[in-house]
């Protein structure tokens, strides 16, 4: 290969395509045909989406698994388990999908943000605390790309608080904290299966405790109120809740997804460490660095341009990845949650007002959070990745970084 970048005129670095796998396949096929066969596709009539929920409680160590239809819809069934009523306060990370806000604005309560770890990408606990007012109910945390956040620190200031501890593990299937399943830690853990997450039925979400009483409120906040459970009472609602019920046929991909997650983990974790590894010494980038504890299951592999080290920023060194035939996009979400007009302008509802009041928010709240999504480039992840890729990827990444670092040092 040529020493010159692709930038600079040398051949791209990527010369094979990406490595690929189809996501479903006979074991999909296989429990739809079956969910068909039982002639009804209702939750609480079928075995697919009961033998998900068993099977994801086992895996995770937990007493309940209850399944709904997308990860908003966990982490909305979540708080209204924990009772998140208007003008309560949840602190959650302003880096994330709107599926993780939309469903404290959905019971009337204040989202608070706090700041992130630079490199870790998670929340840090002393901006947490810091959030905390007599109003804060609980602490949503967002375990961005597969990696989790401090739990032990979130889980003392929890404790020592009275708050309420909700992981949101949408990006997080199978990451692991200090040996134990991550959503298990917490009082609630809420997932994805959307269709671009580790696993995926189409849309689905899960949501595991191990506390019973959270258990009833979670099968009633997926069904509008109703525990059609054995043995428990099934109509008598005793607050509002959504119809966020999984059909046979999602929890019948989901039951054959599930069998394919930990080897979709473990070749994640190989090929992201690989790649850690063989980018460790370039200048001018840094890399993502897992939370203490933690082994993240890889999501998305995000690192951080230094302009002043590389001499170049997110969207010139991206456009100079993509020259070189490696999959990079600049500045993930763009901005950070509450900088959306939905926020700034208090406009969730065409009409009336939201308990947010008079609550700022808007560009300056949370500074390394913002600097992340200035200087970052986010390299997707797949399990169908290569060891051609992975040479591939580095080679262009580290050509690249040294070709615009030597226009520094000879400036
Ligand atoms: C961190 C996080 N939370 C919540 C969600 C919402 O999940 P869903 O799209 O299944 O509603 C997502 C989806 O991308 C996510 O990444």
């Amino acid at each position: 290969m040529s020493d010159l970048p692709a930038i600079a005129g040398g051949e791209a670095a990527k010369k094979n395509p990406y490595g690929h796998e189809n996501r479903y396949d006979e074991a999909e096929l296989t429990q739809v045909r079956e969910a068909l066969e039982q002639q009804t596709l209702f939750y609480a009539y079928g075995k697919k989406v009961r033998q998900m929920e068993e099977t994801f409680a086992a895996m995770n160590g937990v007493a309940y698994a209850v399944a709904c239809t997308s990860g908003t819809a966990s982490i909305h069934s979540a708080l209204m388990a924990a009772g998140i009523s208007p003008g309560d306060e949840v602190i959650t990370s302003p880096i994330t999908d709107m599926g993780t806000v939309i469903p404290i604005l959905f019971q009337g309560a204040v989202p608070v943000f706090a700041d992130l770890h630079p490199h870790s990408y998670t929340m840090l606990p002393e901006s947490v605390e810091a959030c905390v007012t007599d109003k804060t109910k609980a602490v949503l945390a967002v375990h961005l790309w597969g990696n989790a956040c401090d739990l032990n620190a979130l889980r003392s200031l929890c404790e020592k608080r009275g708050l309420m501890l909700i992981e949101d593990c949408a990006q997080a299937f199978g990451c692991t904290y200090e040996g134990k399943p991550i959503g298990a830690i917490g009082q609630m853990g809420c997932f994805s299966l959307n269709e671009f997450k580790h696993i995926a039925c189409g849309d689905g979400g899960m949501i595991i405790t191990d506390d019973e009483e959270l258990g009833d409120m979670l099968r009633r906040a997926t069904d509008k109120g109703y525990n059609r459970q054995p043995g428990k009472t099934v109509r008598n609602p005793v607050f509002l809740a959504g119809n966020y019920r999984m059909t046979e046929l999602q929890g019948a991909v989901a039951v054959a997804q599930l069998g394919k997650l930990e080897s979709i983990v473990s070749r994640r974790r190989r090929w992201c460490r690989a790649l850690c590894e063989k980018l460790r010494d370039v200048k001018g980038i840094s890399l993502p660095r897992p939370t203490p504890g933690c082994d993240p299951s890889w999501w998305f592999f995000m690192i951080r341009v230094i302009p002043e080290a590389l001499g170049a920023d997110a969207d010139t060194f991206a456009a100079a990845l993509a020259k070189e035939g490696i999959s990079a996009g600049a500045h993930y979400i763009g901005q950070c949650v509450y900088e959306y007009p939905l926020f700034v302008q208090h406009s969730p509802f065409k009409r009336g007002t939201h308990a947010f009041g008079g609550r700022p928010y808007g560009k300056g709240l949370c500074p390394n959070a913002e600097a992340i999504l200035d200087t970052c480039i986010i390299l997707p992840v797949n399990e169908a990745y290569t060891e051609t890729d992975l040479e591939e990827v580095a080679y262009g990444i580290r050509r690249a970084a040294e070709w615009f670092a030597s226009k520094v040092s000879s400036r």
